[in-house]
């Protein structure tokens, strides 16, 4: 959808400062960071609507570019916004049906999919009361326990490139705050945010904790309780991870917390198994109505090559952490997939999480069939402000797919996702060379000879394939850094390609 000729480099490029100094020197009025953070977040067609019909940018001097805090040269911002007017020019009219962006969840209404999850970033009450009051549906509270947790510092380790992380690494416990606290800020959400969903995660040492905190959450004003089967940085053995390795602990400690509450149960499952459904199952047992899934994935990051320490680095030393952000989603949407495509429970409620950024991604989940999402490292990085991308993006491609509810998408794609072998392995589909695009680097005919079947030579400055020796792996379409190979062109069977060389 919206193959557009934005310069999306542009937007990469942005900062994403709090209080844009662009926008404070447009003369026009308009939001210049906004418009490059919509489309950092794929929220193209967002960005576009939101300019006026006429393209104030040409002939402005652009002081929005001056202002630009960029050390190695401004933004073009101007060059950006003339693309999106374009854009604009050529974007149908989506009409302005309205879409309807909430469901119903284990019986709990959801105003719309999108939810902090429990971590850092839902772990105060002005953190959450901010998020509500900008549009976020939903917190899962950081995981509340009747101990305070002893802390490492530093904590957390990225993987940075370009100008966000790939992915981070965390080696974080539990909540800080005592037990009675966290107890009091649940009380003052739900008092002061009755119609927002309040998720209270929790982590008991024993099966009478188990009990005793879901009681205690749900006393509070939680409106689920999610039971933390799956953190991987826990001090003391047989808690978190350790818990949700073992199907018979699952099934005992849910049953445990479905003891002391009535309001809907999830466990909240680890990626860190080779088979995520024993537990899904084990869960059910005990008695969970859903399944959150996925926590973070257990790693070791950032090796030091001088002080041969990795990160992050504690005196010298580190531990096997968390990884979570983008780098993660593929686990989760395999995890997301598998469980929601259970024959032993069909479509369980699930509320997906890993490594969701933007709009997209979180459309992903819910093919995959998630009924939500709950987000933490992009938050982390970017700010609570990401909510209105991801509300405006996803309006508009339910509007673009004319869907009226975000619940229709739920499990579009679970029957796509086969046993791999049930794929069809006869024919081969042949990349296609769009000549007008192509730039002559030679990466493709480089990766094809060195990794491919060595089936594209470079002649004349071109490459040229023979569909003799292709095999069809589509390498040089992922490699070429121009986008000039498409992976539509023709498809040949068993006898090879009917219609000579290329
Ligand atoms: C710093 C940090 C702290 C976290 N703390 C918790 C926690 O207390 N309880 C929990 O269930 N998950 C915790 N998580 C896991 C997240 O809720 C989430 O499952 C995971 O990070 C994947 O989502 P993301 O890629 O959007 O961050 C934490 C994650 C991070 C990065």
């Amino acid at each position: 959808m919206w193959n557009t000729n934005i310069p999306k480099e542009e937007a990469e490029r942005c900062l994403l400062c709090p209080e844009g100094p662009c926008t404070a020197a447009c003369p026009h009025g308009l939001d210049p960071a906004g418009l490059l953070r919509s489309v950092r977040f794929q929220n193209i067609a967002g960005a576009a609507g939101r300019l006026p019909a006429d393209n104030l940018c040409a002939g402005c001097p652009a002081p929005c570019e001056g202002a630009c805090l960029r050390p190695d040269g401004p933004v073009r911002i101007r060059r950006l916004c003339t693309a999106l007017h374009k854009e604009k020019e050529g974007m149908k009219a989506l009409g302005g049906d309205s879409v309807d962006l909430s469901s119903t969840f284990c019986g709990v209404r959801l105003e719309n999919p999108f939810l902090l999850s429990s971590s850092v970033v839902a772990s105060s009450y002005e953190k959450i009361a901010r998020a509500f009051d900008i549009g976020w549906a939903g917190a899962c509270f950081k995981t509340i326990c009747d101990f305070i947790p002893r802390e490492a510092s530093p904590r957390y380790s990225a993987l940075s490139g370009g100008n966000g992380f790939y992915g981070f690494k965390n080696i974080e416990q539990l909540s800080c705050d005592s037990l009675e606290e966290d107890l009091e800020i649940l009380r003052r959400l739900k008092r002061d945010y009755p119609t927002k969903v309040l998720i209270a995660s929790i982590m008991g040492r024993d099966e009478e904790e188990w009990t005793r905190l879901a009681r205690l959450v749900e006393e509070a004003g939680a409106d689920i309780v999610e039971c933390n089967f799956s953190c991987p940085n826990m001090e003391q053995d047989g808690l978190g991870v350790d818990v949700g390795q073992s199907p018979e602990a699952v099934e005992r400690y849910t049953a445990a917390a479905r003891r002391g509450c009535s309001v809907p149960l999830l466990a909240k499952l680890t990626p860190n198994v080779g088979d995520m459904r024993p537990m899904a199952r084990a869960a059910r047992r005990g008695g969970t109505d859903g399944l959150a899934a996925i926590n973070t994935v257990k790693s070791i990051m950032g090796m030091n090559l001088d002080t041969y320490a990795t990160s992050p680095s504690v005196r010298g030393l580190s531990g096997v952490g968390g990884y979570s952000g983008k780098a993660v989603k593929p686990i989760a949407l395999r995890f997301i997939w598998e469980l929601a495509s259970d024959p032993q429970w069909p479509a369980p409620p699930i509320s997906g999480m890993g490594g969701i950024e933007t709009w997209r991604d979180a459309v992903e989940f819910l093919l995959l069939g998630a009924d939500h999402v709950q987000i933490t490292t992009a938050v982390m990085q970017y700010g609570l402000r990401i909510i209105d991308d991801l509300l405006e993006g996803l309006t508009l491609y339910l509007r673009e797919k004319a869907l009226t509810r975000v619940t229709d998408l739920k499990g579009l794609g679970v029957e796509n996702v086969a046993a791999l072998e049930d794929l069809e392995r006869e024919s081969i589909l042949l990349p296609r060379f769009d000549r007008s695009r192509c730039v002559g680097c030679g990466r493709c005919a480089l990766s094809c000879r060195d990794g491919g079947h060595e089936a594209l030579t470079m002649r004349r400055g071109q490459p040229v394939m023979d569909p003799a020796a292709c095999v069809g792996c589509h390498l040089c379409v992922l490699v070429c850094p121009v986008q000039a190979i498409s992976g539509f062109g023709r498809r040949i069977g068993p006898r090879g390609c009917p219609e000579g060389r290329h």
